[in-house]
């Protein structure tokens, strides 16, 4: 569900032509439908309504203060991995009395911020944490709430880079230590054990391994209730989106209903681990990301050649792998539409940005319609995991990002300009020879 559709031809982010953004604003350039974030999170919190629950969005997935803002005007709470996502959380007006704190890296500065700013939980990774926590916390004199993670050894059967619920992973407590860990915690005074929380992947398009992790967890989360009054369980994010269309044929096919296609949807996940969880009654907590932002953004980008090789037709593009490197580093697809819609004949393309590296592509051999210089295209389904993966690369600037709501638009982030790119470098004196160039900072 989305708001992004062609009107007279032209692709439109709700009642803005997207052409107009870019004659305004120029490319490469990130677009956001306001309305369909706040589909996304209003359609999940519904599904979840017959239980106590609290959606916590993954700042990671876009952590634009924009959308931070409109997710936390909507109730959502926010699941944060470092001390910048907390403070962009503060920052963007979220209450930091509804954050979830994860990752295996906690340092004691980023717990000593949470524990000052008052977090909901740590979901804690490891022993030693739970150590450094209560640690942390007795300085502070506080009580740190806090959720071990549960490694649930499910296999949610996704990409190899994105999967985290089994023992080859790095990420929270074995399922058969965890009885013992919440043992031993429970001796560290300055900590409250607050919940359980687990997280098996990214990008499920199913609903059955959701299903099955929480068909496994939930008795243990019962007996752990049952032993030290936890308020919450949660269940982690993960929940996919649609990617591909359903039709090879470029942009045609990208808004058909999702549930037409047996994918995942808010209702049919809520019914697949409800009647688990139901009858533990607890909190349930999600920590959603790309549900909720990924279908609601497109990177913008214009043609700047065409080449063909005669083996290959590659649309070379202003965009890269550094506005955008899901492809490159996952394989990832992402659907690319003609911001003018066009009929015609289609060519097997590549769509390739300007970076010196083979891996800067945004798809190989892919049949699209015939375009050329200045033709403008849309890398769709672009708000998970894109302008935030971004980088300086080839000292190429961050292009803007633009939110849209109804008939209106905004520039949530300004392009960067490429002097700021190196602002934070110096050139060192002894490099500084009598006659050279000054120092370009005191120019
Ligand atoms: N909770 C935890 C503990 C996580 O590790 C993650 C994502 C989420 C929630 C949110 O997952 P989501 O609902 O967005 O699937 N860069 C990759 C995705 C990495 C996901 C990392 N963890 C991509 O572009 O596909």
């Amino acid at each position: 569900m989305h708001e992004f559709r062609y009107v007279n031809g032209r692709l439109h982010c709700e009642g803005i032509a997207v052409e107009k953004l870019v004659r305004r604003y120029g490319t490469p350039l990130y677009v956001y439908s306001q309305r369909t974030i706040e589909g996304h999170f209003q359609r999940l919190d519904a599904a979840l309504a017959p239980v106590d629950h609290l959606v916590c969005f993954a700042v990671k997935a876009n952590s634009n203060l924009a959308i931070l803002r409109a997710l936390a005007n909507c109730g959502s709470g926010f699941d944060i991995v470092s001390a910048g996502e907390l403070r962009r959380v503060a920052d963007a007006g979220g209450d930091p009395g509804k954050c979830v704190f994860a990752g295996v890296g906690k340092t004691e500065e980023e717990i000593a911020l949470a524990l000052r700013l008052g977090i909901y939980c740590f979901n804690v990774e490891s022993e030693p944490e739970l150590a450094r926590i209560n640690r942390v916390a007795g300085r502070l004199r506080k009580q740190a709430p806090v959720a071990v993670r549960v490694n649930p050894n499910v296999d949610a059967g996704t990409h190899a880079k994105i999967t985290t619920g089994t023992y080859e992973n790095k990420f929270g407590i074995a399922f058969e230590q965890v009885g013992g860990v919440y043992a031993r915690a429970r001796r560290l005074k300055n900590l409250r054990l607050r919940g359980l929380q687990m997280h098996i992947g990214s990008q499920l398009t199913e609903v059955k391994p959701f299903a099955l992790a929480v068909r496994k967890v939930a008795p243990l989360a019962a007996e752990l209730h049952s032993q030290y009054g936890f308020d919450f369980f949660s269940i982690g994010g993960g929940l996919g989106i649609v990617y591909r269309p359903a039709l090879a044929s470029g942009a045609a096919a990208w808004w058909r209903k999702p549930s037409a296609r047996g994918i995942l949807t808010p209702s049919s996940y809520a019914a697949a681990v409800l009647p688990y969880l139901q009858p533990l009654g607890l909190r349930l907590l999600i920590e959603p990301g790309r549900f909720i932002v990924g279908n609601a953004g497109l990177l913008v980008t214009r043609v700047e050649y065409v080449k063909r090789t005669g083996r290959k037709n590659f649309v070379i593009v202003d965009a890269a792998m550094n506005d955008l490197i899901r492809p490159a580093f996952y394989d990832s697809y992402h659907e690319i539409a003609p911001l003018r819609r066009k009929g015609g004949a289609v060519v097997a393309s590549d769509v390739v940005g300007p970076i010196c590296e083979s891996g800067d592509y945004f798809c190989k051999d892919r049949p699209l319609p015939k375009v050329g210089e200045g033709d403008l295209l849309a890398l769709l389904s672009a708000g998970a995991y894109g302008s935030v993966m971004g980088s300086n690369y080839n000292s190429r600037g961050f292009p803007p990002e633009i939110l849209v709501n109804g008939n209106r638009a905004a520039v949530v982030r300004e392009r960067q300009p490429v002097e700021k790119i190196w602002e934070l470098e110096s050139i060192p004196a002894w490099l500084r020879r009598a006659g050279s160039r000054r120092s370009p900072r005191r120019r």
